[in-house]
């Protein structure tokens, strides 16, 4: 494995392995990684005949405030998980040469990064769509893996993929959980032994709503009412949001009433819990009518 901190040598390593026909699979990361990004490395290696991965906490797409500066960074245990997962190539990136000095391009996917997470965090979406963007620049790969839990990352980056010809596949695995449920998360460092008992119940709430859906409610009020009862109860957790949407375009249902195809319906959470701001969901797939 080789871990490369110039973005040239990157750009040009990945260029060999496309000129010797060998298929591309890059999952882009933040860093301080779980099972999570190391089931995004397998695939990518079951599926790919290279696999680039890039460790960069990218500065722009924290907001003021957030926690750019605590963002755990375990270089050597990361390089240790990649070499392991039998990636082949770790971009690491820097922030002056991602970003140089006069930098002033952002790409900006409008309406996808408006509502959940892009209300809370107005910054976030156009730092991930520029880094993203960057990166697979950089990479040129054949395939791009991105984790479930991040759903609304995943549709930004869809998008951006396609509208700017970037010749990509965008895959999307299932968010992998501890034995509890929790979605696994960089942030779950954050927890101590208190919130870490109360995180799991975000994914409880979440399968709660799901069971609701499939059960034939078709209010969105009801089904929100019963996840912010079920997230709130017994306290130790604010929330964010909790929202029931499209699952295809994050629009919410006209008139408050769900319907389950073609786009399928999305349960989303983000909430505070001890010192870490969590993010779940789930997918209903569409069904008819
Ligand atoms: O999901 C992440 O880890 C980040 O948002 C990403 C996609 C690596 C962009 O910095």
């Amino acid at each position: 494995m080789r871990a490369i901190e110039r973005l040239a040598e990157t750009a040009e390593r990945c260029d060999r392995y496309r000129a010797a026909a060998l298929s591309v699979g890059f999952v882009p990361t933040l860093g301080a990684l779980h099972d999570g990004h190391v089931s995004l490395f397998r695939r990518a290696k079951s599926e790919c005949d290279r696999v680039a991965v890039s460790i960069f906490v990218n500065p722009t797409q924290f907001g003021p405030g957030e926690d750019l500066a605590a963002y755990p960074r375990p270089r050597e245990a990361d390089l240790a998980a990649c070499r392991e997962a039998g990636v082949d190539l770790v971009f690491l990136g820097a922030a002056g040469e991602m970003y140089p000095a006069g930098f002033q391009t952002w790409v900006t996917v409008d309406e996808l990064s408006r509502p959940l997470c892009g209300a809370s965090r107005p910054v976030h979406f156009r730092g991930v769509a520029t880094v993203v963007t960057q990166l697979l620049s950089i990479v040129r790969p054949h395939r791009a893996y991105f984790g479930q839990k991040d759903y609304q990352q995943s549709l930004v980056v869809r998008r951006l993929a396609l509208d700017l010809h970037l010749g990509a596949e965008i895959r999307v695995l299932p968010t992998v959980r501890e034995a509890d449920g929790l979605a696994m998360s960089s942030r779950n460092r954050y927890l101590d032994a208190g919130a870490r008992r109360v995180a799991p119940r975000i994914a409880r709430a979440l399968a709660g709503a799901r069971e609701l859906i499939l059960g034939g409610e078709e209010h969105v009020e009801a089904v929100v009412a019963r996840l912010r009862s079920d997230l709130e109860r017994e306290g130790g957790l604010r929330i964010d949001y909790a929202e029931v949407l499209e699952a295809a375009t994050l629009r919410a249902f006209e008139g408050g009433l769900l319907r389950r195809g073609p786009g399928g319906i999305v349960v989303a959470v983000a909430a505070h819990v001890g010192g870490a701001r969590l993010i779940d969901n789930v997918v209903i797939a569409p069904g008819p009518g």
